[in-house]
């Protein structure tokens, strides 16, 4: 009984998206999981009037520690997905995602996909912005595996700001822990410091720390015990608000395109019901969510 309401609910919030929702071009939100939510909460606070459409992968998350060719292909399916569902315009508010797949989504699937729509990323518009926040020019990049190993950020920073030097440092564990509800907990302090530790041992000098990951302004707190209080910490939520506003500004042809309703729909691969008691955390307000099956 108590299956087949929960059945009933998920149908009506499929129900509600699609069938209600089927006229809407909602902005497209995607990450491997929960962390987008730190990054739409704040795309809400600067750009509230558009429709959203946000889907966690979570079935298949982490993506981190997977290969490039597997984060590309889940990533392409997502976006796939995406346009099915009216979106024109689809960022990936993760910064694996970004690392590994965006650049070959842009350059090869797009034109034969859907060659007016758009898919942007989260690593251009915050090294695009890192040169306002150091002083030092030592900028310390803590990052999942996939991220780290792609050398987006050493890439990207180095094309705007040649004088600057990218640290980085690969902290594998965080995101199972925030997955798992143990941000808060021993274990993370345990592992928040060694990676903390070993960022600072490459350089005296970092005065700006990024937290280059979607999930980790989660363990802020943790960090702060561990990082110096005159090196800032930087998380991407706000700059990519930002940007998403400029791109909306300078691109007027795709702005007209994306439906203003403030309508904000979420989807999970996973359970909805997982989704929705752990959304609250990264969003800061309940959710109510739908499991969707992406095609391969
Ligand atoms: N939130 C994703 C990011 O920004 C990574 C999480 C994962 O490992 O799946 O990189």
């Amino acid at each position: 009984m108590e299956n087949g309401f929960l059945i009933l609910e998920s149908f009506s919030v499929l129900y509600h998206y699609f069938c209600v929702m089927s006229v809407k071009q909602p902005i497209g939100i995607f990450d491997s999981g929960y962390g987008g939510l730190t990054v739409m909460k704040e795309i809400l606070k600067k750009l509230p009037q558009y429709d959203y459409l946000y889907l966690g992968d979570n079935a298949r998350a982490p993506y981190g520690n997977r290969s490039f060719d597997t984060v590309y292909q889940y990533t392409l399916e997502c976006v796939k997905w995406f346009f099915k569902n009216h979106c024109h315009l689809v960022i990936l508010a993760c910064n694996t995602a970004s690392a590994k797949a965006l650049r070959t989504i842009q350059q090869k699937d797009l034109e034969m996909l859907a060659p007016e729509k758009r898919v942007l990323g989260v690593i251009r518009p915050t090294s695009e912005m890192i040169g306002s926040f150091t002083q030092t020019k030592q900028v310390g990049v803590l990052a999942t595996n996939g991220t780290v190993q792609s050398d987006s950020y050493v890439i990207e920073i180095e094309k705007k700001y040649p004088d600057i030097v990218v640290h980085q440092e690969a902290c594998p564990m965080w995101v199972p822990l925030i997955e798992n509800n143990e941000h808060t907990g021993p274990g993370a302090d345990y592992f928040v410091k060694k990676h903390i530790d070993s960022l600072l041992s490459k350089s005296g000098d970092i005065d700006t720390v990024l937290l280059a990951c979607t999930h980790y302004p989660l363990l802020t707190n943790t960090i702060r015990k561990f990082l110096p209080s005159d090196i800032q910490l930087l998380s991407q939520g706000e700059i990519v608000a930002d940007s998403l506003a400029d791109y909306l500004q300078r691109h007027p042809e795709m702005e007209k395109k994306c439906t203003k309703n403030a309508e904000y729909a979420f989807c999970t691969t996973d359970s909805a019901i997982d989704f929705d008691n752990h959304a609250r955390i990264f969003f800061g307000e309940s959710v109510r969510s739908a499991h969707v099956i992406i095609a391969p």
